[in-house]
């Protein structure tokens, strides 16, 4: 294959370098373009362009596949543990045992958070949505820790600030739910492991004694595990693009969280259940819901079908739905609401225009059903994704860095007025 691509432009022919990437993906490189031609593409939603290059993670959406630096989501799902995979994100490599032990002892050693987060979090009304607050307390990490995340300084600093941000969240994601419940908030426990301490300052009270269900807190490892990367999504774009201006790392994850929080990304788990129970109030008639999906004049969307990138199963999908079966029945869950679900998959999937537009159940489809099981309150499922994004966000950003990439700052097509005088308003 030639290495160079040519484009006719008004009847000039200039040449444009071809990338190939490891999994021999194909890519015109136009970064050169305008320079020589005074022409820029345009392609809004970035359907078709690549922001970078990444050594994170591969997704083929034809194919569905999707790797965290070269290993199967299958396998790291079934076999690895939320912080090893964390590891392996960020590093890029997988821990040795030795390695793999002391990055949890460092996680479970920064997980308390300074008693002022307390007054902050005091200043939140119980209408705030857990997402606001969460991306508000991680802001405000940069206050306390001002210096630490600026790779141009120190390397080992911003080292121990992503240790810090992994073991601070589940404490933030924990007492934005207590905020919101008007419970008293409650401190982490470092004999726990990370699932069991979040699950502990989620559901333990004062007064009680509270043990996390090995079953649920299995389940919250997995479900992290299948959030943990997506390669360059919404949330991810956004903080390379952040990050790309130097703002610090909190200050980037925290633009990620409110990229994250949208229905038509991380908040579709949320969407997806409240679309469920509607449709069981509306006495479940599922053929109702899908025309109304496909009615180009009805705002209303099949909320967790169709993806950007994937054209065929979400294998994570694939693995939630499995899983759902088997965390519902280990608990003794009957969800009504899984059987709309089920039902709505099945009908979907043998609609053309489903069909045609290659409209598959995504990741957030059956993901709200496991946290509904394990109790996890609705308002919270989008601060669970974000919890499990949190080292792809993590990793994102450092390559980002380490590469030295410019700032963020796509070009645009004008089409507003052209230059005019101005008017003064008594002759308006
Ligand atoms: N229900 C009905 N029609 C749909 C849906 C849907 N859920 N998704 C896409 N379409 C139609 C869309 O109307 C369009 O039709 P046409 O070609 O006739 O105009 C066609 O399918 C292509 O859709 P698009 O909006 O151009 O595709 P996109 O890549 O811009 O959007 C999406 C991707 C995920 C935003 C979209 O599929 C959607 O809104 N899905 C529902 C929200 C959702 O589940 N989001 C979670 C995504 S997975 C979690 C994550 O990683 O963020």
């Amino acid at each position: 294959m030639s290495n160079i691509a040519e484009i006719n432009i008004n009847g000039n022919t200039y040449s444009l370098p071809i990338i190939e990437g490891s999994e021999k993906e194909t890519a015109i490189d136009i970064s050169k373009l305008r320079g020589q031609s005074g022409a820029i593409t345009i392609d809004p939603g970035f359907k078709n362009t690549g922001s970078t290059k990444s050594a994170i993670t591969f997704l083929d959406g034809e194919r569905g596949i999707l790797r965290y630096r070269g290993y199967p989501i299958e396998q790291l799902a079934n076999k690895s543990s939320f912080l090893e995979v964390a590891y392996l994100l960020i590093t890029g490599e997988l821990p040795s045992a030795e390695e793999l032990t002391e990055f949890q002892k460092k996680v479970s050693r920064h997980t308390l958070v300074h008693e002022d987060f307390k007054k902050i979090l005091d200043g939140f009304p119980s209408t705030s949505h857990p997402m606001g607050v969460l991306s508000s307390l991680v802001t405000a990490l940069t206050a306390f820790y001002p210096h630490s995340t600026d790779p141009a300084r120190s390397w080992a600093q911003v080292n121990l600030s992503i240790v810090r941000i992994i073991a601070k969240m589940p404490t933030f994601a924990a007492w934005a739910y207590k905020n919101k419940v008007g419970q008293p908030i409650m401190y982490p426990r470092n004999d726990l492991d990370y699932c069991s301490n979040f699950l502990y300052m989620m559901f333990g009270l004062p007064s009680t004694e509270y043990h996390a269900d090995p079953v649920i807190a299995d389940a919250i490892d997995k479900l992290l595990i299948l959030h943990a990367d997506h390669e360059q999504n919404c949330s991810a774009s956004t903080v390379r693009i952040v990050g790309s201006s130097q703002a610090s790392l909190y200050a980037s994850l925290s633009a990620g969280i409110n990229a994250l929080w949208g229905p038509l990304h991380g908040g579709a788990n949320q969407a997806v259940i409240e679309m469920l129970e509607g449709i069981r109030a509306d006495g479940g008639n599922v053929q109702k819901w899908m025309n109304k999906a496909k009615d180009k004049n009805d705002p209303f969307r099949l909320m967790g079908f169709g993806h950007r990138v994937y054209k065929n199963f979400d294998p994570r999908a694939k693995i939630i739905k499995r899983a759902a079966d088997d965390v519902l029945g280990a608990l003794g869950v009957v969800d009504p609401v899984l059987d709309i679900a089920k039902g709505l998959e099945e009908v979907a999937l043998q609609d053309d225009y489903f069909i045609e537009r290659k409209l598959y159940p995504n990741v957030d489809f059956y993901s709200g059903i496991i946290y509904r099981a394990l109790g996890i309150p609705t308002e919270m499922f989008t601060v669970m994704f974000a919890l499990g994004r949190l080292p792809g966000w993590i990793a994102q950003w450092k390559e980002m860095r380490e590469n030295k990439e410019p700032i963020g700052r796509p070009r645009q097509v004008y089409i507003g007025a052209t230059e005019r005088e101005y008017v003064s308003i008594d002759k308006r």
